[in-house]
C-alpha cells in the first residue's frame, strides 16, 4: 500500500547493511518496547520479558548489569542512576515500619543522611555502630534488625572495616549484610567471599573512571534478596540511560591499567606526604598507622587512588584553606576515580572534624605524572613556610 510520506517518516522500510561487527555495545535507546500478539499482554506472559518497557532496561543497560554481577562474584545486578541510588534502593526494598538498621560511623554522609532524615520517617529506627567492632556487632543486633550496612574503607576517614567478623554474627540471625564496595571497585576486595549479601558500588568512580557520568550498582546472589530489590527498582522507576552505560561499558576495558596506575600513583604520593613535617598522619590503608590497616592486608588484594591526611595540630585552618588554595593539579571538587586529581578539606559537622578537628584534607589521586602531584604539594607546603 503506497503511504504518505508522514507516515513512512515513522513506519519506514529503508535499512542499513547488516554485518556491522565491532568491539562495542551497542546503545539501544527505547522506552516503548514491542509486543509480538496482543495475547501475549493479555495473558501475562509478558511479565517474563525482561524488555517489556524501557523502564526495565534495554540490552545496553543490562549488559553492564551482567557485566557487574561477574566483576562483584555475584549472579545478579541492578544498575541505577548513582551510587547514592544504590544506596536508597537497598533501604527502601530491605527495611519497613518498625525495623531496625545498623550503619558504620564512617560510611559515606548521605547513608545515615538517609537513614535519619528520610527512613526514620517511615518508622525504621537506625543505629549508628563503631567502625571496628566486627563480630561484636552481634551484641548489637536486635530481634527486628532488619539490615546491616557495611562500608571498607571509609571514603574519608579511611578506617577498615572487619566485614567478615560482622557477616559471621548476622547470619546466625539471619540479618542480611549490605557492603559499600565502590573503593574496592569489584577488583581489590570480594564483598561475597567477605560474607556480605548485597554488594553496591558507585560507578560513577572507577568503572566510569573519567568523572563524566553517574551510575551505580545494586549486586546479589540470592534469588529471594534479588527478588525484593528488582521490585523495588521497578515500583520505584530508577532507570537509567543507556548513553551512561555505554560510557560504564567503556570503563571496564581500561579499568585494570587505571587501578594498576593509580595504585602506585598513590602509594607513591601518600608516603611522600608520610614525611612531610607538617602532616601528623596519612590514613591510607595500606599504610600502617590507618585504622584497620591489618584487616587490608588480610582481606584486600590492592589498594586504590584515595587517602585522607591530617595535619599537626596547631596547623590552622587559615593555613589548610590557603595550602588548598595554593595548588595547581589538584582540584578542589568532591567525588574521586577519575583521570584528575581532586582536593576536599572536610570542615563542619562530620566525623572527620569530630575526630581530627579542622585538620583533615582528602585527595583524590588521579593519572598524571606523580613526580608532578608531589611537586605540587610541595609548591603548596613551601608556600606556608614563608
Ligand atoms: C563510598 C561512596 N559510596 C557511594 C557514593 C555515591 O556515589 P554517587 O556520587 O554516584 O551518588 C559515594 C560518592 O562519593 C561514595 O564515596
Amino acid at each position: 500500500m503506497a503511504r504518505d510520506w508522514r507516515t513512512r517518516l515513522i513506519h519506514s522500510e529503508a535499512r542499513a547493511p547488516a554485518g556491522f561487527r565491532s568491539m562495542t555495545t551497542p546503545v539501544h535507546r527505547g522506552s516503548t518496547t514491542f509486543f509480538e500478539t496482543a495475547e501475549e499482554v493479555c495473558d501475562g506472559s509478558d511479565q517474563d520479558n525482561p524488555y517489556r518497557y524501557g523502564i526495565y532496561g534495554t540490552p545496553t543497560t543490562l549488559e553492564l548489569a551482567a557485566r557487574m554481577a561477574e566483576l562483584e562474584g555475584g549472579t545478579d545486578a541492578i544498575i541505577v542512576p548513582s551510587g547514592l541510588a544504590s544506596i536508597s534502593l537497598v533501604w527502601l526494598a530491605l527495611t519497613q515500619a518498625g525495623g531496625h538498621v545498623l550503619v558504620p560511623e564512617n560510611a559515606y554522609g548521605p547513608n545515615p543522611l538517609l537513614a535519619h532524615k528520610l527512613m526514620s520517617r517511615f518508622g525504621v529506627e537506625t543505629q549508628t555502630y563503631k567502625h571496628d567492632i566486627g563480630d561484636g556487632i552481634a551484641w548489637l543486633i536486635r530481634d527486628n534488625t532488619q539490615l546491616i550496612w557495611t562500608e571498607t574503607p571509609g571514603s574519608v576517614t579511611m578506617e577498615v572495616q572487619d566485614v567478615k567478623g560482622i557477616a559471621e554474627a548476622a547470619r546466625d540471625r539471619n540479618v542480611p549484610v549490605a557492603l559499600d564496595n565502590t573503593y574496592g571497585a569489584g577488583v581489590f576486595y570480594n564483598g561475597f567471599e567477605h560474607g556480605a549479601d548485597i554488594v553496591i558500588q558507585a560507578l560513577t568512580k572507577y568503572v566510569g573512571g573519567h568523572s563524566d557520568l553517574l551510575l551505580g550498582s545494586v549486586t546479589v546472589r540470592d534469588a529471594a534478596l534479588l527478588a525484593r530489590l528488582r521490585d523495588a527498582y521497578n515500583w520505584l522507576g530508577l532507570s537509567v540511560s543507556p548513553d551512561e552505560c555505554s560510557l560504564a561499558l567503556r570503563g571496564f576495558k581500561t579499568l585494570a591499567v587505571r587501578l594498576d596506575h593509580l595504585e602506585r600513583a598513590t602509594l607513591e604520593v601518600a608516603r611522600w606526604c608520610a614525611e612531610q613535617p607538617e602532616i601528623e598522619q596519612v590514613l591510607h590503608p595500606a599504610l600502617p598507622g590507618c585504622p584497620g590497616h591489618e584487616i587490608w592486608k588480610r582481606d584486600f588484594s590492592g589498594s586504590a587512588s584515595i587517602f585522607s591526611i591530617v595535619f599537626c595540630d596547631g596547623f590552622s585552618r587559615e593555613r589548610l584553606l590557603a595550602f588548598v588554595d595554593r595548588l595547581e593539579l589538584f582540584r578542589i571538587g568532591f567525588s574521586w576515580g577519575g583521570a584528575g586529581s581532586l582536593v576536599m578539606p572536610y570542615f563542619g559537622p562530620n566525623r572527620a572534624t569530630k575526630l581530627y578537628g579542622e585538620r583533615l584534607v582528602r585527595f583524590n589521586i588521579g593519572l598524571e605524572s606523580p613526580a608532578d602531584l608531589v611537586a605540587d604539594l610541595q609548591q603548596g607546603l613551601a608556600a606556608l613556610r614563608d
